[in-house]
């Protein structure tokens, strides 16, 4: 039976090998840099109550069918799609999930890889004291300044590309466990830092309506979509990140468990984040749809107003690069996988193979910063483009195409075992979000999203 072997590309050390690591693939830039900037483009509490009904009714339940297909399969993504699906007696072209999934990864990559680039540049910004005492106008200078010059993201994209494709080139396990067992928790320390700053700079209190009180009316159908995008895209779920981890996991240890775990912290980091930044928003009248910048225009300022803020912010982009890179290696990981397993390619050519096409596309969104600022698609420019793809298109249909897979095509005795929940409920429950509600609410959200009703 598949699901009892092993993967050829190994498998964690310990179950908290797994969580470590998957947390540390959902913990990035999503929860740091996206959340707050899509909530204060979107008006604040209504959109962050529809983010958090999509993670804990389609983002936990689509985890656990992740890791399940993927522990199921023990390959990479692409040929766990080839594999199980024959197994099943179900049609070849859900192999194609997998495809895309690689697909999405490659364009997630690219300007991900670019992002967390300006937070290595945002290290020397604050270390040089170049926010210290500075105020608004100065700050967002830097920012766009940053922005205004290919050469400098083109180097900062470079470095981070090469950070992540060195680890992955060596295999996920050694290293990286190690390191994202202290980073992890300092990071959300400093996060708190900033939170018990905020609650003294003034504005604590508008920040905490903004993100709490809902007002439902400034809700549109492009927003929710913006708002389920987002809960696949914090969670790393819908590409195969999720499912190349979970082939590496042991058969022994609880997926449901584990998938409450994982989110659970995932969610609670993005609400720190929302609470360490607005407050400073509002007190130095930062506009909330400040767009992409907004964080780092405002941990900036609030670094630089608070006592050891040249340290606490050097500090602080550090761990940023951090969290951004154990996810990086997660994108990375299942085309390189792949490449491994049907390629013959050893680890390091495949690694360099896959980082380096990301590279190359990440061009394209370095350069819609300034030589091709002007080039506007659907009022998006080229990156823009690229988020709105990849996270609110082609990861809810990735994770909708996952959970229909898990629940109707996967023999029930498969997803039983692999779940192996005690209680015959909870399964039951499991399999009607799966079957009927996921893919359902998917569906509708892209229909009001393209104003069909
Ligand atoms: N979850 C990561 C973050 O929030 C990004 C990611 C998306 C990682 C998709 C893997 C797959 O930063």
């Amino acid at each position: 039976m598949v699901g009892k072997g092993q993967s050829i590309h190994g498998q964690w050390g310990s179950r908290w090998a797994f969580i470590l690591a998957a947390t540390g693939s959902a913990v990035g830039l999503g929860n740091i840099w996206r959340f707050p900037y899509v909530v204060g483009d979107h008006g604040g509490a209504a959109f962050v109550l529809v983010y958090l009904a999509c993670i804990a009714v389609i983002g936990v339940p689509v985890m656990m069918a992740e890791i399940l297909i993927g522990r199921r399969g023990r390959q990479s993504p692409i040929n766990t799609m080839r594999t199980l699906p024959a197994e099943a007696g179900a049609t070849p072209a859900w192999q194609l999930l997998g495809w895309m999934g690689v697909l999405a990864g490659f364009i997630v990559l690219s300007f991900y890889s670019v992002v967390a680039g300006w937070a290595l540049a945002y290290v020397p910004f604050t270390a040089s004291g170049m926010f210290t005492g500075a105020d608004t106008a100065t700050v967002e200078a830097a920012f766009t300044g940053l922005l205004d010059s290919p050469g400098q993201l083109l180097l900062w994209h470079t470095v981070f590309i090469a950070l992540t494709g060195y680890v992955v080139s060596r295999g996920v396990r050694s290293g990286i466990e190690k390191a994202v067992r202290v980073l992890m928790p300092l990071l959300f320390l400093l996060l708190l830092l900033m939170v018990g700053y905020g609650m003294g700079a003034g504005a604590f209190a508008e920040a905490v309506a903004f993100l709490f009180t809902p007002d439902f009316s400034a809700l549109t159908g492009e927003s929710v979509l913006i708002a389920m995008g987002q809960a696949f895209f914090t969670l790393s779920l819908g590409l195969g990140a999720i499912m190349a981890y979970g082939s590496y996991l042991s058969s022994r240890s609880s997926i449901p468990r584990n998938a409450g775990i994982i989110a659970g912290a995932d969610t609670v980091i993005a609400l720190i984040a929302g609470l360490a930044i607005f407050p400073i928003v509002f007190a130095a009248g930062l506009d909330p749809q400040e767009g992409a910048g907004l964080v780092f225009v405002a941990l900036s300022y609030g670094f630089g107003q608070m006592p050891m803020g040249m340290l606490f912010g050097t500090l602080f982009f550090v761990l940023l690069s951090f969290a951004a890179w154990t996810s990086a290696i997660s994108i990375t990981e299942p085309a390189t996988a792949y490449l491994v397993e049907s390629r013959g390619w050893r680890r390091p050519r495949a690694t360099f193979a896959v980082a380096g096409t990301a590279w190359f596309v990440g061009i394209g969104s370095i350069l819609s910063f300034n030589y091709w600022s002007d080039m506007q698609i659907l009022g998006m420019n080229f990156m823009g483009v690229m988020e709105y793809l990849s996270t609110s298109v082609m990861l809810p249909l990735g994770g909708m195409l996952m959970a229909l897979f898990a629940g109707w095509v996967l023999p029930r005795s498969a997803t039983v075992q692999e779940l192996g929940f005690k209680n015959q409920g909870w399964y039951m429950a499991w399999l009607f979000l799966v079957r009927y509600v996921v893919p359902v609410a998917i569906l509708i959200v892209f229909a009001r999203a393209l104003g069909l009703f």
